[in-house]
């Protein structure tokens, strides 16, 4: 954890001295631990159910799992206008997307066109282009007997599978991962302001260009969508697809990471899934439960009373998905893989009205990923020397790993 506290934000009134915890969630890691035995060992140490941190503009932090679960669920006290810290400018900037800024009742209807587009059907429609990719990629580097795992799948696969979903060229993905990854683990490399208008000179043009054209892909959906009866316009139509842009484009690839960097260093449980392919299914039960990557707030939207605090109106209170799971009370030996875990206790795509979208789609390329993956390398390893690190952030992630495998 960060210890510098230079650029803290002063404490509140409303915030209690034995309140003050110092966690920073852009920090690297600290201590060689990683992002979920950070926060596993955080929660376990934390005074009180509601912290506050001075970091990143200053914003209570939801240590216990219940309290995540209903904020996040809870429009009605917690709006979702602001879902980054720090609020300036990275959540303010974030803010202009949609539908996750807008709470409901008005969220439902632009969150519907999403769901029109990436309900099961839809998604099932891709899986043989899911399949034909991972064997793809896994057939350019499996005689060489090494990968670097990021590099060469995933951030391969789940982005250039979504570059088929909203039919964009290959060429510009990097260009628009350089920009959803600011919203995520920002490298400073370029002004919030910039990002949005990065986004918006790119996908004005693709979005007037669909305009009442025929398509089945999700930006033409989106361009020609009716909303309240009404077509939406240029802004909505841009918000809405640079948000499903913001999650499709480095989500997956975390997740994919995480579990392939356990797998690589944990061999009962890779041979078994190598020599029983049937456990897949259930093993992804267990993977999604113990890989949460999202770090979400919200923002109070009047004066409350919780844990003994006043949250004040426009406090900004951070409800991640990873306490959700982490915390033994939710998980008993929550950082073990486990088979025969009774209860599952965890939200890794979120809670109530903004529960992910995409989910659909994240399972089965995690299940099309693992079931080919082991059919042609079931055995590996990290590559020899290597060490794992992460980095947290709004999305936490692995850092780049070589795998290798005899050949
Ligand atoms: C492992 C993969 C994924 C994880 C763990 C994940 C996680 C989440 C979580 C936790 C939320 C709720 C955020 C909040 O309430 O503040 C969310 C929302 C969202 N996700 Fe995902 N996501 C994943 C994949 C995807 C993909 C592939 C897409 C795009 C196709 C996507 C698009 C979105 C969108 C647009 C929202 C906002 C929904 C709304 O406001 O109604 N996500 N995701």
């Amino acid at each position: 954890m960060n210890t510098n506290l230079s650029d803290a934000a002063p404490r509140p009134d409303n915030v209690p001295a034995d309140r003050v915890i110092d966690f920073n969630l852009h920090q690297p890691v600290p201590g060689g631990k990683s992002v979920h035995e950070f926060w596993r060992d955080m929660i376990a140490k934390a005074d009180h159910a509601v912290m506050w941190t001075p970091h990143n503009g200053g914003h209570w932090l939801v240590t216990e799992p219940g309290l995540c679960e209903s904020i996040l669920a809870d429009s009605d006290h917690f709006s979702s206008r602001v879902v980054i810290v720090p609020r300036d400018p990275m959540g303010e900037t974030y803010s202009n997307f949609i539908p996750l800024s807008l709470d409901p009742p008005q969220h439902g209807p632009y969150r519907k066109v999403l769901n029109d587009n990436l309900g099961p059907r839809q998604v099932n429609a891709m899986k043989d282009a899911i399949r034909d990719l991972t064997v793809e990629l896994i057939a350019g580097f499996r005689e060489k007997g090494h990968c670097d795992f990021k590099e060469d799948f995933a951030e391969q696969l789940p982005v250039r599978i979504f570059m088929k979903i909203v039919n964009l060229p290959e060429e510009d993905l990097p260009r628009l991962k350089y920009l959803a990854d600011q919203f995520t683990r920002p490298d400073g490399s370029i002004a919030f302001p910039d990002v949005e208008k990065g986004f918006r000179d790119y996908i004005g043009p693709v979005i007037s260009a669909r305009r009442g054209k025929e398509g089945t892909d999700l930006i033409t959906r989106i361009a020609n969508a009716e909303v309240n009866g009404k077509p939406l316009s240029d802004a909505d139509a841009q918000n809405l697809s640079i948000q499903a842009l913001v999650g499709g484009l480095d989500t997956v690839v975390n997740l994919l990471s995480f579990v392939f960097s356990y797998l690589a260093t944990h061999d009962d449980l890779r041979r078994t899934l190598a020599s029983d392919p049937a456990k897949i299914d259930e093993a992804m039960t267990e993977f999604l439960r113990r890989f949460p990557v999202v770090s979400d707030s919200r923002e109070a939207r009047q004066d409350i009373d919780l844990d003994g605090v006043t949250i004040r109106k426009n406090d900004m209170i951070m409800a991640s998905t990873i306490p959700i799971a982490m915390s033994e009370e939710s998980n008993p030996d929550a950082l073990d893989f486990r088979f025969d875990r009774k209860v599952r206790r965890h939200s890794v795509f979120g809670r109530g009205a903004h529960t992910c979208p995409g989910m659909h789609l994240a399972r089965l390329e995690l299940k099309v990923v693992l079931t080919e993956w082991f059919a042609r390398i079931p055995e590996f390893r990290l590559a020899k020397g290597a060490h794992l690190s992460f980095s947290s952030g709004i999305v936490a992630t692995v850092d780049p790993f070589v795998l290798e495998w005899d050949v």
